[in-house]
């Protein structure tokens, strides 16, 4: 089981830079700038053939990107805020732009441009997407600090040290 924070540790992209990538059609990447490769903690050969969802936090509902891919399919430009994840399974936050690449007329792959977002305007999303999680009935994020000793007792319910907290919570809910 893990025990690292990693997953509440921010990384801010700087305010004068963009992240920039491009997909086929289906959603795989098929180009990374250096700004990418560093806020997402990957390397740039390590996105390059992996499909966009690698960077999905669990904290995005659904719906924003069923929205993405009907509003880009349309031939429009999606615009939103995206909470990603990193490969250290820390996050960040983007305001996305999201369009078609267009060869003689044809939509021939996607291509994203991503920049800083005030931390207001984090503050408000994460809430609008706990909401809309928890009103589309999706998971919901619950963080709890418990005794040690609890801890250890629930480490003593999975079968060894390596399951993740879901399987410890799926146990533990068994046994109630
Ligand atoms: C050009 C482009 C950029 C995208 N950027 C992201 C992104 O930064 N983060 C993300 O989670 N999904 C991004 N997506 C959407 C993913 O393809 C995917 O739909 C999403 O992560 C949800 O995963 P799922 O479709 O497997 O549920 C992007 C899609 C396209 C076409």
């Amino acid at each position: 089981m893990t025990d690292s924070f990693d997953m509440f540790i921010e990384t801010e992209i700087p305010q004068n830079d963009v992240i920039i990538s491009r997909t086929d059609l289906k959603g795989v990447i098929t180009y990374a700038n250096d700004t990418f490769a560093e806020i997402s903690d990957y390397t740039i050969d390590e996105l390059i053939g992996k499909p966009h969802n690698i960077l999905r936090h669990p904290d995005m509902p659904k719906s924003a990107f069923a929205d993405l891919w009907a509003t880009i399919k349309a031939g429009n430009i999606w615009q939103g805020y995206v909470k990603n994840l990193r490969k250290d399974r820390g996050y960040y936050w983007v305001y996305a732009e999201v369009s078609g690449v267009y060869k003689d007329g044809e939509v021939v792959e996607y291509k994203s441009i991503r920049s800083w977002v005030p931390k207001e305007k984090r503050r408000q999303m994460q809430k609008i997407y706990d909401k809309m999680r928890f009103e589309d009935g999706e998971n919901v994020r619950c963080v709890s600090y418990i005794p040690a000793d609890l801890y250890n007792k629930l480490l003593t319910l999975s079968d060894n040290d390596k399951v993740c907290g879901d399987t410890i919570l799926k146990e533990l809910v068994k046994k109630i």
